[in-house]
């Protein structure tokens, strides 16, 4: 049954407390929830109370401390009814029984490595205790939790702790109080034997809060990265957005088995340990970049997520994209903008696209869902935050802050929507905001067709742009985005251009605002032909085409002022060799490479006066899923692996000297640090041996693998590591033999030996996935081992997923059957890999097709994959 945006309305009873006592044990955990309700206006009197619950199994009942009698309700494990509640406030004691060892959905409450967590976000509260489990129900809660005291010398849960002692019998109890009333997916408790890192924090008023980050025993040396970000994301938001922390205690918890990323829970955030964990020898510095940006991200959800909250799951990109919006300016203003601007743009471009361009399809704000967890997707996140950052560019970053802050002001402590977010821009801004509303109601990627005129008589230059938003599932017909295009026009001398006057579209500044399926804009007293830079710092979340030439586009390549543009000029022109390169490949010819763009490259990547870091960005072309993107259908991976191959060993073997002398400039006895300045100099070293590598020259593959023996950090490492595997150098095994001899007691490092592998391009692969599947420290039951093994083969593999003979598909659906029944979350996250088979040639086609049909055939099937796999196959 579909849940529908249009259908809202509040529940008929409110719960302004609940008391949780939770006695956790080895075996049968008991949990006994008293929930106080009131009959909310409008409710008539007596009118039932109906609760959620998942897999439960109710121990006792009781209303207002007597045991219910037995015709008073109704329990199922996954409702509760009572049939007529008191008219006036009552409270409900229920107790439930937990497994929390067999829970391996991670969804609820349920045990990693010994340690008993919690995951609610979306809906795992209810599967603790039956509830009104739905985001707009705020409860303040009272956590006592009792452990035994050896398994569990930690008690953690929301808010302040208020008390702890001796429970006897060897067991220990703690509780917590949260005064700030949340809805029920931010509740959390932890129990276990962790150890913990602690610091202090002063608030800008003077709050004292203490920090810790609890970790498994002996990782504690590995957690000082992830509290030094805490830290400065505290600082931040109270700098960028004038948010201050607002408990005594701000508690972080690392856990080995997680469905996401982390879990913003008031006060007790809970991580995935992939972000929180990080020392030179096991974390690249793209772990690093991660672990900062996750745990500014769950921290900013203080304020945007917790203290306002959504109204409902259809609410979700409130909190998301806004969170995400905060958590990208938070890296830019700690690294460097424009690096961090062509990073996002690329995951939106490699995450967010095909899903708008595909069956999965859905606005940033859904309208209808089967299963919400389904809908923490690219689109409501990452687009999420990209109309976040149109609306900055559209009203300005002043109004932009007024906005944010009247957000905050009116909504603290509410569950709120999409249109009361806007309603506080359009008032700060004093813009109506209606058609800029449709961002979050119209799915697709706008194409933005441009044509341009230069008058030289008239001194007159002219810009056409027409706007087309394709149709998606549900959704054939569209009206116009406003769009903002942020533009430069680039004179001869690789400066912008002045111009006397415009006329047609409106222009604020920089910013060409698009309302209209086309406009025309003239530029008055043009001196000569500029070269138009559009979408500078990639504006708007759209596909432009502007058609400019070969020697436009490296000319912005080398002089545009805008440094997400000149990426972009190098990117699009190596895009169209890449899919000329593929079409050439298909009929059996030999992909070419243009010389002017390689030399242009070249000049760039050789010139140091330019951040590493971007130079290293320059020298990484499209990757083969962009490039089967832009051909769109009929698509043969192979044909699309060969001009990818091609053109990398043209810029390899024509940029020889030049990479050569980045790689001897490297200096070995550096001292590591995981800064951004450190970070863009291994980027560009590694870039460089990467493309010295794929020219197969005997003397570049003996250089990675001196760099592999050498190297003095992961980025390095795994860097040198994966150029040799992917190459399949001869050096490959003995290499991926002394990684697994050295890590293969660290379950991070250890996902990084199992994602070379699963990525490589060869045709053992998967023989060697399916192998590996078997290694002693492999594990179904892992997510995170899971996704390095499957779910890197089937997004980052296109050539051996999508094998011809249909092997990859099968066993990627094989494995997406055998999770179906253990992590149904996890299990759909794989399926997403199947989103672009109608893209494929028709043979493989059709075998992605039957791999599809045989995993919607299950039974039992959960309904997180049954609602991927039915709106794959639609
Ligand atoms: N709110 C979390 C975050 O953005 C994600 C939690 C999603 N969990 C889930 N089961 N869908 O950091
Ligand atoms: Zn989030």
């Amino acid at each position: 049954p579909a849940v529908r945006l249009a259908d809202y309305a509040p529940t008929a009873y409110a719960i302004p407390t609940v008391a949780l006592d939770v006695r956790l044990a080895e075996t049968g955990t008991l949990v006994t929830a008293t929930i106080a309700f009131t009959r909310r206006d409008g409710t008539p009197a007596g009118a039932e109370l109906v609760l959620d619950g998942d897999e439960l199994d109710l121990v006792s009942a009781a209303l207002d401390g007597a045991p219910l009698a037995p015709d008073a309700f109704t329990a199922s494990a996954d409702r509760f009814v009572l049939k007529a509640p008191p008219a006036g406030p009552f409270a409900l004691t229920l107790t439930t029984r937990l497994d929390p060892a067999t829970n391996t959905k991670l969804m609820g409450l349920y045990r990693s490595s010994g340690t008993w967590c919690t995951q609610c976000e979306a809906e795992g509260f209810r599967r603790i205790t039956y509830f009104l489990d739905r985001p707009d129900v705020l409860s303040v809660y009272t956590v006592r939790m009792e452990a035994d005291r050896t398994a569990a010398p930690v008690l953690l849960a929301n808010g302040n702790p208020v008390e702890a002692g001796d429970a006897g019998d060897g067991r220990h109890f703690a509780v917590w109080h949260d005064p700030w009333p949340k809805p029920a997916y931010l509740f959390a408790l932890v129990a276990g034997d962790l150890a913990v890192l602690k610091d202090e924090f002063v608030t800008c008023s003077g709050r004292r809060v203490e920090l810790g980050v609890y970790v498994e025993h002996g990782n504690v040396a590995r957690v000082g990265y992830a509290m030094d970000a805490l830290k400065r994301s505290m600082r931040w938001d109270e700098e960028a957005f004038g948010r201050e922390y607002d408990l005594d205690v701000f508690n972080v918890v690392a856990v080995g088995d997680f469905n996401m990323g982390a879990m913003e829970n008031k006060g007790l955030n809970i991580f995935n340990d992939k972000y929180v964990l990080a020392d030179p020898d096991v974390a690249t510095d793209a772990d690093y970049a991660g672990i900062e940006a996750v745990i500014a991200h769950e921290y900013f959800h203080n304020w945007t997520g917790n203290r306002i909250t959504c109204r409902d799951w259809f609410q979700l990109c409130l909190k998301e994209g806004l969170t995400v919006f905060r958590d990208q300016e938070f890296s830019s203003d700690m690294r460097s903008r424009p690096v961090k601007r062509i990073a996002d743009v690329r995951t939106l471009r490699s995450h967010q696209f095909p899903e708008d361009g595909g069956p999965l399809a859905h606005p940033v704000r859904p309208e209808t869902y089967k299963e919400i967890n389904n809908f923490y997707t690219a689109t409501v996140y990452e687009k999420g935050a990209e109309v976040i950052r149109m609306l900055k560019t559209l009203i300005g970053d002043e109004a932009f802050r007024r906005g944010m802050d009247l957000y905050f002001e009116r909504h603290d402590g509410d569950a709120a929507t999409i249109e009361d977010f806007l309603a506080c821009f359009a008032e700060a801004a004093d813009e109506d905001l209606d058609a800029f509303a449709r961002w979050y109601r119209q799915a697709g990627t706008p194409t933005v067709d441009v044509a341009e005129h230069y008058d030289a008589a008239a001194r007159t230059y002219t810009l056409t742009l027409r706007q087309t938003v394709p149709p998606t599932p549900g959704q054939p017909d569209k009206l116009p985005h406003v769009i903002p295009v942020r533009f430069g026009l680039v004179g001869p001398n690789g400066g912008d251009m002045a111009h006397a006057g415009v006329s047609g579209a409106e222009v604020r500044g920089d910013v060409i605002v698009l309302t209209q399926p086309r406009h025309t804009v003239v530029f008055e007293g043009v001196a000569e032909r500029p070269v138009p830079s559009l979408f500078r710092g990639f504006s708007a979340p759209v596909k432009p085409n502007v058609g400019l030439s070969l020697s436009d586009l490296t000319f912005l390549m080398r002089h545009d002022g805008d440094a997400f543009n000149r990426w972009q000029a190098s990117s699009t022109l190596a895009m169209t060799m890449l899919v000329a390169g593929a079409h050439a490949a298909r009929r059996g010819g030999v992909p070419r490479a243009d010389a002017a763009y390689v030399d242009a490259l070249g000049e760039i990547v050789g010139d140091d006066r330019l951040d590493p870091a971007f130079r290293a960005l320059m020298l990484a072309v499209p990757g083969e899923n962009d490039v089967a993107r832009e051909l769109g259908d009929d698509v043969d991976p192979d044909a699309v692996a060969a001009s990818h191959r091609a053109l990398r060993v043209a810029i390899g073997t024509r940029l020889k000297p030049v990479l050569s002398t980045i790689l001897a400039a490297e200096d070995p006895a550096a001292p590591f640090a995981p800064d951004a300045a450190g970070a863009g100099r291994r980027a560009l070293v590694n870039a460089a041996g990467d493309l010295l590598a794929a020219t197969g020259e005997a003397a570049a593959l003996d250089r990675l693998a001196a760099r592999f023996s050498a190297a003095t950090n992961m980025t390095d490492r795994l860097a040198a590591l994966t150029s040799l595997v992917h190459r399949d150098a001869p050096q490959a095994d003995a290499a991926l033999a002394a990684f697994v001899e050295r890590f293969g007691g660290v379950p991070l490092a250890v996902d990084k030996w199992l994602a070379v592998q699963a990525t490589a391009p060869l045709g053992r692969t998967l023989d060697r996935v399916a192998a590996l599947t078997a290694h002693p420290a492999f594990s179904f039951r892992n997510p995170n081992r899971t996704r390095a093994l499957v779910g890197s083969f089937a997004t980052l593999n296109p050539t051996q997923f999508a094998r011809r003979d249909g092997a990859g598909f099968d066993f990627v659906a094989d494995v997406v059957r055998r999770l179906d029944d253990s992590n149904p979350q996890v299990a759909a996250r794989i399926l997403v890999a199947f989103r672009s088979w109608r893209s494929y040639e028709p043979e493989r086609r059709a075998r992605a097709e039957a791999a599809l049909r045989r995993i919607a055939a299950k039974r039992p099937l959960s309904r997180d994959v049954a609602d991927i796999v039915e709106r794959t196959l639609a």
